[in-house]
């Protein structure tokens, strides 16, 4: 190697480490020497942000061609599917979390309670890295982004039609996902990545 690439190679890791100090990507519970912060804030950025899109123009298309009484019970068939073929794609698994969750399949375990609340009350839209058992989890906060949301999120009485709602509680009658305001916590994208 020579000197200039050697210098550059120095440089460039330099820059990576100086990177993976920023205090807002600070891991949680991490040795800091042991893996690449940066890297893993980058893919669950990059992964959140495209299962976003693709189930976001999913429920968009649904509600087009049938109304929201159809894109619900399309959310309920396609939602998980749709996760996990991006978690095989990208070798991690994606998941939504939520304390007021509608698929009982996205309720927080007992530690992730706290991580919810955390993250809901600072409501800073950064991500949190937490290691531990050999894997990384990538968490970042869901907010009620748009007015669409509303139409199964918000008030019953205001913001569901009747019939939505009546969707909502037949395909899940112990919903807690209703009653949100525009800007309002959600709850979590959780994506764990195997550590190497
Ligand atoms: C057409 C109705 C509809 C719209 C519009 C909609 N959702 Fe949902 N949402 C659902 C259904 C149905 C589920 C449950 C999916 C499942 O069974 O996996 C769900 C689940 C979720 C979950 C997973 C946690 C849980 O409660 O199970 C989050 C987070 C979420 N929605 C956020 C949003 C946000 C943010 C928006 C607006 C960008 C939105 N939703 C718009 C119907 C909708």
């Amino acid at each position: 190697m020579t000197k200039f690439s050697f210098s550059l190679a120095t440089s460039l890791l330099a820059i990576v480490f100086l990177a993976s100090c920023n205090p807002k990507q600070q891991p949680e519970n991490t040795d800091k020497n042991e893996i690449d912060t940066l890297s893993f804030i980058l893919q669950g950025d990059s992964i959140s942000a495209i299962m976003q899109r693709v189930l976001l123009s999913n429920v968009m298309q649904a509600t087009k061609a049938g109304g929201p009484v159809y894109a619900v019970a399309f959310c309920n068939e396609r939602a998980m599917p749709l996760t996990d073929s991006l978690s095989q794609k990208y070798n991690c698994q994606i998941q939504r979390i939520s304390d007021k969750y509608r698929n009982p399949a996205n309720k927080p375990s007992k530690n992730e309670e706290d991580v919810l609340v955390r993250m809901g009350s600072s409501n800073s839209g950064e991500p949190v890295l937490i290691t531990g058992n050999g894997k990384v989890v990538y968490y970042k906060p869901i907010s009620i982004a748009m007015p669409a949301c509303l139409n199964c999120h918000g008030n019953a009485e205001k913001d569901i039609a009747t019939k939505t709602l009546e969707v909502i509680m037949q395909k899940y009658p112990n919903d807690l996902a209703i009653g949100y305001k525009e800007g309002d916590f959600r709850g979590l994208w959780k994506i764990t990545f195997p550590k190497e």
